[in-house]
């Protein structure tokens, strides 16, 4: 048995491969909820045999969408068209995850094939907020520095998608404080310019995600698990850094986070990025041997030999793997015959399984 190919016990759930399906907007929700598009979408990745899918950011609040087409879980509502999802996604032995999302001072923007926000009927945009008033780039609008209570209200709003959550029966909870969005602003020392308990030091700066984590952690079930998206690094001097990171890693297992999901930007526009295949993977790998949390990685993985090699060599325990899922949903079912590993296939799509 490949190490891909190898279960992952986590608490209650069990992941039976180490692919997990990256969260990834698709922008197709009306007033946040789900339809056929996210149904088929996802379905077709647990066919796939990934062994969960995180569903793309979901937005705790309508505030916290980065677009209005954003899938939503800001109201009881929402429940039933999601559960469709899960219910399907288990059917088809695969775990169901969601990533709770605020967008901070990246919300309020237009979807990315449809940049002229006059095309769409009924788009205005909404104010925006943000620990401190500065916006992303002056294409952005300039947000409102959140007071102390509208911090308790959106840490609320995330207890509140949890619990939400929960009743649609996902078995993983991600929180998104990467990527430049809310939390990770709160984390950054370039984005959060505040006074009070919430900016300066790194213990004021990472209490917002922390509050979040202990209020979800409050009211979720033992079966479900939590885990954290992080930006390790924002590519910039004096910026959030992996040693930042690393030490947060330590902090939010003690707390009962299960896996830290490691990614990097998103917080600064004009950031330099070195895109190439594997190039967040150091950054899984320092935070996972330098402390206790089972950590993913991302990032141009695009093959499963080159996934089986990461977890060779210990560099992560998880592959997340987003736009490859995008141009191949049955990228785990061929990798299994790349790595010469017998799994099963749906009984639907046996005859295919050999060429
Ligand atoms: C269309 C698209 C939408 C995305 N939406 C999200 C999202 O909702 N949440 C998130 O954390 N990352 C999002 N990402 C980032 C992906 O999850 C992933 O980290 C990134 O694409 C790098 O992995 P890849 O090279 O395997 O695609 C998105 C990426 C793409 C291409």
């Amino acid at each position: 048995m490949s190490k891909l190919f190898t279960p992952l016990q986590l608490g209650n759930i069990i992941l039976k491969n180490r692919v997990v399906m990256s969260p990834m907007c698709q922008y197709s929700a009306h007033d946040g909820f789900a339809n056929n598009w996210h149904l088929v979408h996802y379905g077709a990745r647990a066919v796939g045999g990934v062994g969960a899918i995180i569903q793309e950011a979901t937005a705790v609040s309508p505030q916290g969408r980065i677009t209005y087409k954003d899938l939503g879980i800001w109201k009881d509502e929402h429940i039933v068209e999601l559960s469709k999802i899960v219910h399907f996604i288990h059917e088809n032995n695969c775990l169901a995850g969601i990533q709770l999302a605020h967008a901070g001072r990246k919300a309020s923007t237009p979807i990315p094939w449809n940049p002229s926000e006059k095309l769409e009927e009924g788009y205005s945009k909404w104010a925006i907020v943000s620990p401190s008033p500065i916006p992303f780039n002056i294409n952005y609008q300039k947000p409102r520095e959140l007071s102390v209570d509208e911090i308790n209200i959106i840490i609320n709003d995330f207890k509140e998608g949890a619990e939400r959550a929960v009743k649609a029966g996902y078995d993983i909870i991600e929180i998104h404080a990467a990527h430049g969005y809310l939390i990770h602003e709160f984390l950054s020392p370039l984005s959060n310019q505040r006074k009070d308990d919430y900016g300066g030091n790194f213990q004021n700066r990472i209490r917002f995600l922390l509050r979040i984590i202990e209020s979800i952690k409050k009211i979720i079930p033992k079966k479900v698990s939590l885990w954290v998206r992080i930006s390790a690094t924002d590519w910039e001097e004096d910026g959030w850094s992996v040693d930042e990171s690393t030490e947060l890693a330590e902090i939010i297992k003690k707390l009962g986070v299960d896996v830290m999901d490691v990614s990097s930007g998103g917080l600064i526009p004009y950031a330099k990025i070195p895109n190439k295949p594997n190039y967040q993977v150091p950054f899984a790998n320092k935070i996972k041997n330098n402390s206790e949390i089972i950590t993913g990685t991302v990032g141009l993985i695009t093959n499963a030999i080159q996934a089986e090699e990461i977890l060779e060599n210990r560099e992560a325990d998880l592959i997340f793997v987003g736009r490859e899922l995008l141009r191949n949903p049955y990228f785990v079912l061929e990798a299994a015959n790349i790595l010469e590993n017998t799994i099963d296939w749906p009984p639907q799509y046996e005859l295919s399984k050999f060429r």
